[in-house]
């Protein structure tokens, strides 16, 4: 029914084993699926009478035993209609879809459902991952549900302390160390690839994207079964954007849907390999060596799965852009003023993004735009604080607060 295939080589692997790249060349793999098989599957079964989320769709996620399925009531997230954002950029047709709302309030949830699921089908008792912090508390807690130890490694003193304070409560075995993301993840590849009784759940994982394509086959559905003209994603290790792309291809392939939306990637001015290369219409990426942005989330200078993305966008005809990290606050402040959804800066990227699109006349003012918004904004309360303007300070005084109101 599936398969593990080379985006490269195309080479097949066996799902019977652990395998996280190709064996032939080395490339990332993917979930392929016999859609003919998945498309009379899906025919039999009942899955549009399920409630919104990811194991609505389970026909379409590569798991072999329905009893081991691990979770927390991921997915089924909002998609909210943002009239007032959409008048404010002068656009028609503007939704944001929520990731935030997922139970450890990042789109990372749709993931390691389906990641700890798999790890628990393999029968491993150790789970790995590096961190710029959402993937690190929701691997913790996934992992808290199926009963097995969780280790993960993350930069130190760079991870939001609403995540880090989840990775903890959820008895992760956290480690800090001094240096980037990109450190730590190689340090955790190389680990995952050398010992073969703990299982790396990283997106280089093809299963735990699986878990994320969901995304794009809730957007349709919501949308009542037409997909938007764009898609609007916030890049960090490149992974999610990759998955999106997949899930609105595989509704397409299966006659579900007849279009496909474009796919726009935004990375922080400051981490921004993949928006630098697609804008620069080459075909590879110049990792930055030392990543800096506010958005702490998408602080990542080596994404692996840059080639992944960077197909997702050329095959859509979608682009790429970067925003400063003011353009970041700025947009956070505007989505949560003019929609009341606080999101963290790294979500709001994709916000800042659609403005600098509607600027350079990249998107039109009658398409239909979906922007996702990746984190919930409780993760990182010290950033606005810091950046945003302090509350007033005054005496416990009547007199004083009705001269403040006005009144
Ligand atoms: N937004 C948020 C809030 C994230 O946490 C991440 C990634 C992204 C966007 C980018 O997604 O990596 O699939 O391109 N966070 C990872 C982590 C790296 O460790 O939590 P991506």
């Amino acid at each position: 029914m599936f398969y593990l295939q080379c985006i490269g080589c195309h080479e097949k692997s066996s799902p019977k084993e652990v395998v996280y790249y190709c064996k032939k060349c080395g490339d990332l793999l993917e979930v392929k699926y016999d859609f003919e098989k998945l498309k009379f599957k899906i025919e039999k079964s009942d899955w549009e009478k399920r409630p919104l989320s990811v194991w609505r769709y389970k026909e379409f996620l590569p798991i072999l035993d329905e009893s081991k399925i691990v979770s927390l009531n991921e997915g089924g997230t909002k998609l909210y209609r943002c009239n007032r954002l959409a008048e404010k950029l002068g656009l028609r047709n503007l939704y944001v879809k929520n990731e935030g709302e997922n139970p450890t309030g990042s789109f990372k949830d749709r993931g390691m459902t389906v990641g700890v699921t798999k790890a628990l089908e393999y029968g491993v008792k150790t789970v790995v991952c590096a961190s710029t912090g959402n993937t690190s508390a929701s691997l913790a807690a996934y992992a808290a549900k199926a009963g097995i130890r969780c280790l993960v490694v993350i930069p130190s003193g760079k991870v939001a302390y609403g995540k880090l304070a989840q990775a903890i409560v959820y008895g992760a075995e956290v480690v800090q160390i001094h240096g980037n993301f990109d450190d730590a993840l190689n340090i955790i590849i190389r680990l995952s690839l050398d010992c073969g009784e703990v299982y790396m759940l990283n997106s280089v994982n093809p299963y735990r994207l699986e878990g994320q394509k969901t995304l794009a086959y809730e957007v349709v559905d919501q949308l009542n079964g037409r997909p938007p003209d764009r898609v609007i994603v916030p890049v960090g290790n490149a992974g999610n954007i990759s998955a999106i792309w997949k899930g609105f291809k595989e509704f397409k392939e299966l006659e579900l849907t007849n279009s496909l939306p474009k796919m726009m990637g935004v990375q922080a001015e400051g981490a921004a390999p993949i928006a630098k290369a697609v804008k620069a219409e080459k075909d590879t990426i110049e990792p930055v060596l030392e990543p800096e942005t506010v958005a702490t989330a998408i602080r990542i200078g080596a994404p692996v799965n840059w080639k992944k993305a960077i197909r997702a966008i050329k095959e859509s005809g979608g682009k790429a852009e970067t925003v400063s990290d003011k353009e970041i606050l700025e947009a956070q402040k505007v989505l949560a003023r003019s929609e009341g959804l606080f999101v963290e800066p790294a979500s709001a990227s994709s916000i800042a993004g659609l403005k600098k699109f509607l600027e350079m006349g990249e998107i039109d003012k009658d398409e239909v735009v979906v922007c996702v918004t990746t984190g919930h904004g409780l993760k990182d309360p010290d950033t606005p604080v810091k950046f945003f303007v302090k509350p007033v300070e005054v005496e416990a005084d009547l007199d004083v607060i009705k001269r403040i109101v006005g009144v």
